[in-house]
């Protein structure tokens, strides 16, 4: 049965709009093509990957099931909800979908303003990846969930990341986004810790928007030169 802060998942309801990753341990989602460019960073991307091991990627798609902890200086930009080796080819499902219109727009379009009032913002297009009840590898049966979102009204970039039941592991976890160099990055706290899933979880308890279980960023533009914002 979930927990509370799976309510904080959006709908999967539209499961008619889904498309459903295959179930094959460390693969990818097929390029798909985005209907409206996603500024990253400065950088636009009119494709994204969902790679099966918790991560989003743009040029390629990436089997990697070892976090790396950020700043990787790499040659990448991620997105990474919840980096770790898991397995969907013995349980769980990864969904991914987007919309120019209805109402998760409008879901989306009232939470960011929420978040960041002085803003106005107006969603044109979002991009929703969605692990449910993911096994982690080597034991099948356990459950996890989480869910990316990418949204742009065609200025302004933003990613949320939520989080629903994560079934205890030992394994390590990074949780959070990094870019080409890690000009920018973000790591959510409880990465690489025992706190990372489990009853305790840092990632489904806490928030940087005071909504337990979210995390949301805003990646329109580069920072260069101001402070970084990083696991405090
Ligand atoms: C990336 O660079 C930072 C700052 O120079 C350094 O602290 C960190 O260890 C580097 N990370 C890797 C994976 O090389
Ligand atoms: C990343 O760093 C390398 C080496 O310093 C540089 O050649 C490259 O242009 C940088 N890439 C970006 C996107 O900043
Ligand atoms: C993990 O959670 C426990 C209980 O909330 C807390 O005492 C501990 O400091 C946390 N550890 C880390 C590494 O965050
Ligand atoms: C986690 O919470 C569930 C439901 O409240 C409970 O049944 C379980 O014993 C808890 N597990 C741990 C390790 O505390």
């Amino acid at each position: 049965t979930p927990n509370n802060s799976s309510i904080t998942l959006l709908s999967l309801t539209f499961s008619i709009f889904f498309m459903n990753c295959s179930h094959s341990d460390d693969g990818s989602s097929p390029q798909i093509l985005l209907l409206h460019p996603f500024v990253y960073f400065g950088r636009s991307y009119s494709q994204i990957y969902v790679n099966h091991n918790g991560h989003l990627t743009f040029e390629a798609p990436w089997s990697s099931y070892v976090p790396q902890r950020f700043p990787m200086n790499g040659t990448r930009d991620i997105i990474a909800p919840f980096w770790t080796d898991l397995n969907n080819a013995v349980n769980g499902d990864i969904y991914y979908a987007q919309f120019t219109s209805g109402h998760l727009l409008q879901q989306v379009t009232q939470d960011i303003n929420e978040y960041f009032p002085y803003l106005k913002f107006s969603a044109k297009w979002i991009f929703m990846a969605t692990w449910y009840g993911v096994a982690y590898f080597s034991n099948p049966g356990s459950q996890t969930t989480f869910q990316a979102v990418l949204t742009t009204d065609g200025k302004d970039s933003f990613v949320l990341m939520n989080y629903g039941n994560l079934d205890p592991t030992s394994r390590s976890i990074q949780a959070g986004y990094d870019t080409i160099n890690s000009t920018e990055y973000f790591i959510l706290p409880g990465s690489f810790s025992s706190n990372a899933t489990g009853n305790n979880s840092v990632f489904s308890h806490n928030s940087n928007i005071n909504v337990p279980g979210r995390w949301v960023f805003r990646v329109t533009h580069g920072s260069a030169g101001m402070t970084r914002l990083s696991d405090s």
